[in-house]
């Protein structure tokens, strides 16, 4: 029987590619980079053997997608931003058969969900690979990622895909590291005004409502924050929509989820957004919902 062992909402931002390098902004992002060693830390010591991300630059305008390839390989240049992430070569091995088993399932209770295994040219996103870079450089544990930009999807057909990844993952012999890979607020700065914020907050509203939603999810009321999780993904231009939020909630229990989260890596700014590193605990076993 598998197991989700660790959950978390992590970042992904680019700038932590130029803390890296010598220059100005070098060691800019090292918190960051250092929640998500700790991210990596905790799911190999939880014996993790699998990470599953959910990736808010998978952009699907039709079902919902998992990366099934059996392996991962390529050189990869952000289109959004080629100035901060390019030829960044990765190397992960797969997890096909337990990408298959969340999309049978997925669609099995209503939410049309696809697995590929055989597309070498169907790459990762920045979403997945700057985790990856961080939490999974060392021993290489297996890599699912799952398209979290869901173009016109509702949360509760994302609460249905978390819920499958959850039973997938149970009914599997694997050991799941999960991570939303996504902002809080996701308010990018105007393009003129970029350069100039990118250690600031577009919007001291965002602000001051991410670190409501973080003071809520320390505190276990998840339940609340659900009930709000549409307007402030809408008035805060949550990323991706917050689906990877409504995807990691729906695996954890949705509403009956309860447990307070840690917080890793402090709210941060980042080129208008707010950022965090914020580890979930698993209950075990996860509650599964109540039908309304
Ligand atoms: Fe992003």
């Amino acid at each position: 029987m598998g197991e989700i062992v660790l959950a978390a909402k992590i970042t992904h931002v680019p700038s932590m590619f130029i803390s890296e390098q010598p220059g100005p902004h070098h060691g800019c992002r090292q918190a960051a980079i250092d929640g998500h060693h700790e991210i990596g830390r905790r799911a190999r010591a939880a014996g993790a053997d699998t990470f599953v991300v959910i990736d808010t630059h998978w952009l699907a305008n039709s079902g919902y997608h998992l990366n099934a390839n059996p392996v991962h390989a390529g050189t990869y240049t952000s289109t959004e931003f080629p100035q901060l992430i390019k030829g960044l070569e990765f190397h992960h091995p797969g997890a096909t058969d337990l990408g298959h088993a969340v999309a049978e399932l997925a669609t099995a209770r209503g939410v049309r969900t696809m697995a590929h295994d055989d597309v070498p040219s169907l790459g990762l996103e920045y979403g997945t690979l700057v985790p990856m870079r961080y939490m999974n450089a060392e021993d290489q544990l297996d890599v699912l990622s799952i398209s979290g930009w869901l173009n016109d999807a509702t949360f509760d057909e994302s609460r249905i895909v978390g819920e499958a990844i959850r039973d997938a993952v149970v009914a599997s012999d694997r050991r799941v590291a999960l991570l939303a890979s996504g902002s809080l607020s996701h308010r990018i700065w105007p393009n003129a005004e970029t350069a100039a914020g990118m250690f600031e907050v577009s919007r001291p509203f965002n602000e001051h409502v991410d670190k409501m939603v973080l003071d809520l999810w320390t505190a276990g009321r998840i339940g609340e924050f659900i009930a709000l999780l549409p307007d402030y993904a809408d008035h805060c231009s949550g990323e991706g929509n917050m689906h990877d939020t409504a995807m990691l909630l729906g695996a954890l229990g949705w509403d009956r989820y309860d447990r307070p989260a840690e917080i890793i890596t402090d709210w941060f700014p980042s080129s208008g957004t707010g950022q965090c590193n914020v580890v979930f605990p698993v209950p075990t076993p996860a509650p599964t919902r109540v039908p309304a």
